[in-house]
C-alpha cells in the first residue's frame, strides 16, 4: 500500500500535491474554461505590472505561462484538462521567490476573483489547492 501511495505520488510529478478533486463543481463555479482563462489573464496583467513581483517575468514566455495555469487551474479544479506543464518544483527551481513574491502573487490572484465576483466559497477552494504548492515554490 506504501509503495503505491509513492508511486501514485511519483507519477503526479509532485509528493506535495493532493490528487485532483472528484467533483467538477470548482471548475464550473470559476466559470468553466471562459471563466478560468479570464481569471488567468487577469492574473497575468496584475504579476506583469506588480513591483513587488514583476522583475521574475521580465523574460518569461508569457504566451505558454498563460496556457500552463489555464491547463492547471483547469486540473487542480476538476475540470476536464490536463496539465502538460513542468511540475512546480521544475520550473521554479533557482528563480529565488521568497514567501513575500508568492504571498503577493496570490494576493494579485485574489484581486483578479474579486473582480470577477467569483463566490468568496469558490476563492478559498482554489487557493486551499494551490497552497500546498507554496514549498516547491519558494527557495529552500
Ligand atoms: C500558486 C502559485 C503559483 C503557481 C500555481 C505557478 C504556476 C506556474 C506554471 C504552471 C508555470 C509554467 C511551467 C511550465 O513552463 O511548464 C510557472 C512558471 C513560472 N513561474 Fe510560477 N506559479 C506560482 C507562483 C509563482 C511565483 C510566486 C512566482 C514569482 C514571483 C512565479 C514565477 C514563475 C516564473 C518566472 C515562471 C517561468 C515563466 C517562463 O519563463 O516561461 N511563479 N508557474
Amino acid at each position: 500500500m506504501a509503495a503505491l501511495a509513492l508511486a501514485t505520488a511519483l507519477a503526479g510529478g509532485c509528493a506535495h500535491q493532493p490528487a485532483p478533486p472528484r467533483s467538477d463543481a470548482l471548475y464550473h463555479d470559476l466559470g468553466g474554461d471562459a471563466g478560468i482563462t479570464a481569471i488567468v489573464e487577469g492574473l497575468l496583467y496584475k504579476m506583469v505590472d506588480d513591483p513587488r513581483i514583476a522583475h521574475h517575468f521580465a523574460d518569461a514566455d508569457i504566451i505558454n505561462l498563460r496556457q500552463r495555469l489555464i491547463e492547471q487551474i483547469c486540473f487542480e479544479s476538476g475540470g476536464p484538462c490536463v496539465y502538460e506543464g513542468l511540475d512546480m518544483q521544475e520550473s521554479h527551481a533557482g528563480r529565488n521567490i521568497s514567501e513575500a513574491e508568492f504571498n503577493a502573487l496570490v494576493e494579485d490572484l485574489i484581486d483578479v476573483m474579486e473582480e470577477r465576483s467569483v463566490d468568496v466559497g469558490a476563492q478559498n477552494r482554489l487557493l486551499r489547492r494551490l497552497a500546498p504548492m507554496q514549498p516547491d515554490i519558494v527557495r529552500q
